[in-house]
């Protein structure tokens, strides 16, 4: 009686541990099928990130981001960053044809450097017909670097990480994405190491459990095992839920990129009904902006002037030109100009204009580059929704004369020791930009 009570217990006793190896066999069967969909979805980013070019990579790289806005609001439009020709000579290998102090000196001042009778220089100047740069004088060290840094990386040919072997050579002059794409790789080797462990665990466990020896007793034919497992693999909950989890990580890292990147039209430059142009306008006659484009300061859109507003002067001023007798019919047919629009946010979007440029004193060219440069009017920013909440994470908001936000920044100094930044206010949530 006693032996067999005893024996009764140690049976419910191992079957107790038994249960319990069992479950934490379960357990760290999920951590290996989610590791397996994280290692997955990582390389398939690698992959991905490095097929793009550098000179594509939104984010980080510094100066060459720095470099690149300064590039587009002063250069691209006289220069390209390859050996083409624009309006002066392209800029690929620059740093191999000049020196660095050169460069320096001949970006804040050409004529200058011209007048001195740099031998160089004035041969480009003839041959560039004795058309002078804009002497960019308040450039410094900084921003000539980064300029450089941005020619240089916009000619690196782009970079194809092998994304599993985790072997990378990683230039480091091509800026954001080939950083992200180390670490990506570096995320990579630490999974790989992980799901070694697991199976490692998880084989101990097997054995642990007597699963394994189950499989082991069956003798079977080389097809029935090969079948066998192809049924195994495909009925395996480990594999069918590593599946279901890379689905999961790749549709939410697709719904990001979505979020953050959709219709990008960065560069758009429609051509216009009538060939108006700012520069001459904006930048030569030093005409206002807010003259023709009357709600900017006032309201949610800047608005795009009526013919009345061009007649102003165009009543006197180059009647006889075909370009102005289109806003005569205009104007004679009650028909307004049909603008080709530039700008568009989608509608579910909400974008206020006075917030920024009078309320957030912002300038025009904070979002649009030079205006007063473009002969025809250009898409600069990328207006996505990162776009904005990039600005809205790196912009303070601006609490001068104004008793409004006197109280909010007292407020905010007391729980914090950074300035206010306009997503302290409520620039991240998504209310404030989705109707
Ligand atoms: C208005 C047009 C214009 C703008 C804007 C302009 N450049 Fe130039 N650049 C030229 C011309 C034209 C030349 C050729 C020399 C000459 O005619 O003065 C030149 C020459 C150069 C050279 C020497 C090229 C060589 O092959 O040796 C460099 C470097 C250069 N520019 C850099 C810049 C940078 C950097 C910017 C922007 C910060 C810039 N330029 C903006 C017109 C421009
Ligand atoms: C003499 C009138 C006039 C002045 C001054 C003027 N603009 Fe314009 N602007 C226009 C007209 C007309 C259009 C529409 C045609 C076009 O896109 O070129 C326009 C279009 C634009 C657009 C693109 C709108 C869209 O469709 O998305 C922007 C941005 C813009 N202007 C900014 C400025 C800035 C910044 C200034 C000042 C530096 C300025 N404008 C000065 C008349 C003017
Ligand atoms: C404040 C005065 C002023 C306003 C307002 C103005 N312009 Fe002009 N515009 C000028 C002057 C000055 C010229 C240069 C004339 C010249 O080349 O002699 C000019 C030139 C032009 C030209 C080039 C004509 C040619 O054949 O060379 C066009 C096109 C033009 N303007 C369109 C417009 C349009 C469209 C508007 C309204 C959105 C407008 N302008 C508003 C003053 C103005
Ligand atoms: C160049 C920087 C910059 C960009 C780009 C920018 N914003 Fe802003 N935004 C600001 C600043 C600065 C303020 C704060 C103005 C203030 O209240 O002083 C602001 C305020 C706002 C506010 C009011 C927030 C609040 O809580 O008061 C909204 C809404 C907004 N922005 C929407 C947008 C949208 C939508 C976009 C993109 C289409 C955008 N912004 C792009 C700088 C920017
Ligand atoms: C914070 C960024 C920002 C600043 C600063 C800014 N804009 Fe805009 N602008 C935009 C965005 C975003 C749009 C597209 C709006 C839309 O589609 O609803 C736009 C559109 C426009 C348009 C097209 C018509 C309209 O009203 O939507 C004009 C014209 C314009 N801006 C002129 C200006 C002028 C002039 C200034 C300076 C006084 C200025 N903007 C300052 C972001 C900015
Ligand atoms: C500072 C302004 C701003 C804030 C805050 C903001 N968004 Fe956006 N969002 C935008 C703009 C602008 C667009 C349109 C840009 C584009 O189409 O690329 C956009 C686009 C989107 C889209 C894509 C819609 C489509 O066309 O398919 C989604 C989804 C979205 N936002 C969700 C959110 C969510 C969720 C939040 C809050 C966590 C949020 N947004 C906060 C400005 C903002």
């Amino acid at each position: 009686m006693i032996e067999n009570n005893s024996s009764v217990v140690l049976q419910s006793e191992k079957v107790g541990i038994l249960h319990y190896i069992n479950m934490i066999r379960k357990f760290y069967k999920s951590i290996l099928a989610l590791s397996v969909a994280v290692s997955i979805t990582i390389g398939y980013v690698a992959a991905q990130d490095s097929t793009s070019t550098a000179s594509a990579a939104p984010a980080g790289g510094g100066d060459v981001a720095k470099g690149e806005a300064l590039y587009k609001n002063n250069c691209a439009q006289c220069h390209a960053t390859s050996a083409e020709v624009v309006v002066g000579p392209g800029l690929a290998g620059i740093e191999e044809r000049r020196d660095y102090a050169w460069l320096k000196k001949w970006i804040n001042n050409p004529m200058g450097v011209i007048a001195s009778g740099d031998k160089y220089a004035n041969e480009l100047y003839e041959k560039y017909n004795k058309t002078q740069m804009t002497a960019f004088a308040a450039f410094g060290d900084d921003e000539v670097k980064a300029v450089l840094a941005y020619i240089k990386s916009a000619n690196v040919a782009p970079v194809v990480v092998a994304a599993v072997s985790g072997a990378v050579a990683a230039p480091a002059e091509t800026g954001g994405g080939t950083f992200i794409n180390v670490i990506l790789v570096a995320l990579l080797i630490i999974m790989g190491l992980v799901l070694v462990a697991l199976l490692g665990i998880l084989q101990l466990l097997n054995r642990l459990s007597g699963a394994d020896a189950v499989a082991a007793g069956t003798s079977v034919s080389f097809g029935e095992k090969l079948q066998a497992s192809f049924k195994n693999i495909a009925a395996n909950k480990t594999v069918r839920s590593a599946i279901v989890w890379a689905f999961i990580l790749l549709a939410t890292k697709a719904t990001f990129d979505g979020m953050y990147g959709i219709g990008v039209h960065q560069g758009y430059a429609p051509k216009q009904p009538i060939a108006f142009s700012h520069k001459l306008h904006a930048g030569e006659m030093k005409i206002n902006c807010a003259y023709c484009h009357t709600g900017v300061y006032k309201g949610k859109q800047s608005g795009i002037p009526s013919a009345n507003i061009c007649m102003n002067c165009h009543n006197a001023i180059k009647r006889e030109s075909p370009e102005i007798q289109k806003i005569y019919t205009a104007i004679e047919t009650n028909k307004p100009i049909e603008w080709v629009r530039v700008h568009n946010l989608p509608d579910l979007a909400y974008f206020n204009h006075a917030q920024h440029t009078n309320v957030g004193g912002l300038e025009c060219k904070n979002c649009h580059g030079e205006i007063e440069k473009m002969e025809v009017v250009q898409q600069r920013s990328s207006l996505t929704m990162g776009w904005c909440i990039d600005c809205h994470r790196k912009s303070e908001v601006n609490g001068k004369d104004n008793g409004y936000y006197a109280k909010l920044m007292e407020a905010h100094s007391a729980v914090s020791k950074g300035a206010m930044k306009v997503q302290d206010n409520g620039g991240l949530e998504c209310a404030k930009c989705h109707y």
